[in-house]
């Protein structure tokens, strides 16, 4: 029997620090599990001082809870073994990653053609859209045929359930800045492909950031702010360079009218707005409201404007919004 199910996802292009939240909630929970997407993801976690990257494995792993890999993800065999070769060196206990038989197989060639034919669109080059296109077309292959029994599982999830999101709203295929989009479902009703009614999900909690960063392309986020000291101030300040490319992302300032759109498609419950440390040393506080840049005086006067904003009834659902620094601050 499901006790409950929590939900931890980005409400805007990824990068929001999605790790650092939902590895703080894990203890709480019996499963911490993946919804969807695959080693285009990279989360960031800190434990006992020691940073650490995944791609792929829920960050439960680091609370030593059960992890499921879901229906909805999608995974590089090579990518990963090599995960948990390196979290089983570091004494994390692998033998609780578990993936769902229906989870689909990235294969050499469909990373070949992301990299050939996908790089106009900015893509991780790690074969994620040509193996979502091979699932839709029913041609593809799935967890089952691949791995041993030992690491599938295709029971019903029970206790207490966390969903952990890759990406986000506007990454999501149906939702987001399409083409600049993911191949998945990065809303948190996506979780629901884990096998439970979305009457379960109780929590949904949104994870924004201090300021606005993307990974790849997106005409939203003109190049020509890397030209802005103050934007490249917040790059260098946040260490906005992407997990998994090693590319340095596009930038810009909180876009709050993109904020309260995400919030309000996705039912977000509770937010979290993190790396306020990163405004904090870069010295400068603005948002973009309405359309236009509205700046601050410092943090205090920019949380008080954001709290407002949000609290103005677009979002019924919303009843907690709290601020939070960088992970490795923790
Ligand atoms: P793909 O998922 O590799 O096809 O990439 C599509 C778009 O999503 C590109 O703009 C990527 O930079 C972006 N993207 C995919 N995964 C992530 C992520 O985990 N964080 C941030 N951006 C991502
Ligand atoms: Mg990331």
């Amino acid at each position: 029997m499901i006790e409950t199910v929590d939900v931890v996802y980005g409400l805007a292009w990824g990068d929001e620090g999605k790790g650092k939240i939902s590895a703080a909630l894990a203890p709480k929970y019996d499963w911490v599990c993946r919804w969807n997407g695959g080693p285009n993801a990279g989360h960031t976690v800190w434990v006992n001082g020691k940073k650490h990257k995944t791609h792929i494995i829920p960050s439960g792993i680091f609370a030593g809870k059960r992890c499921l890999i879901g229906p909805g993800c999608v995974i590089n065999p090579d990518k990963f073994f090599e995960e948990i070769r390196y979290l089983r060196s570091e004494g994390f206990d692998t033998s609780l990653v578990k993936i769902s038989p229906a989870a689909h197989i990235i294969t050499q060639a469909h990373i070949d053609y992301d990299k050939r034919h996908l790089g106009h669109l900015g893509t991780t080059g790690q074969g994620i859209a040509p193996c979502y296109s091979d699932k839709m077309l029913r041609c593809g292959r799935r967890a089952a045929e691949y791995f041993i029994s030992e690491w599938l599982w295709d029971g019903k999830l029970d206790g207490r359930v966390l969903c952990e999101g890759a990406q986000s709203v506007w990454l999501d295929i149906d939702h987001g800045d399409y083409p600049y989009v993911t191949s998945s479902t990065t809303m948190p009703y996506g979780a629901c492909s884990l096998g439970f009614s979305p009457r379960k999900i109780n929590r949904i909690i949104g994870v924004a950031k201090a300021y606005d960063t993307k990974s790849g392309t997106d005409p939203l986020f003109p190049t020509s702010l890397w030209d802005d000291p103050q934007i490249d101030a917040l790059i260098r300040e946040g260490g906005e360079y992407g997990t998994t490319t090693g590319r340095k992302r596009l930038a810009n300032w909180l876009n709050l009218d993109k904020l309260i759109a995400a919030a309000e498609a996705s039912g977000c419950s509770e937010m979290v707005i993190n790396k306020w440390d990163v405004l904090q040393r870069v010295g400068v506080f603005k948002c973009i409201h309405n359309g236009s840049i509205v700046e601050f005086k410092d943090a205090g006067e920019m949380k008080t404007y954001l709290i407002r904003e949000l609290a103005t009834g677009a979002i019924p659902e919303l009843h907690d919004v709290r601020f939070s620094d960088s992970p490795e601050t923790i």
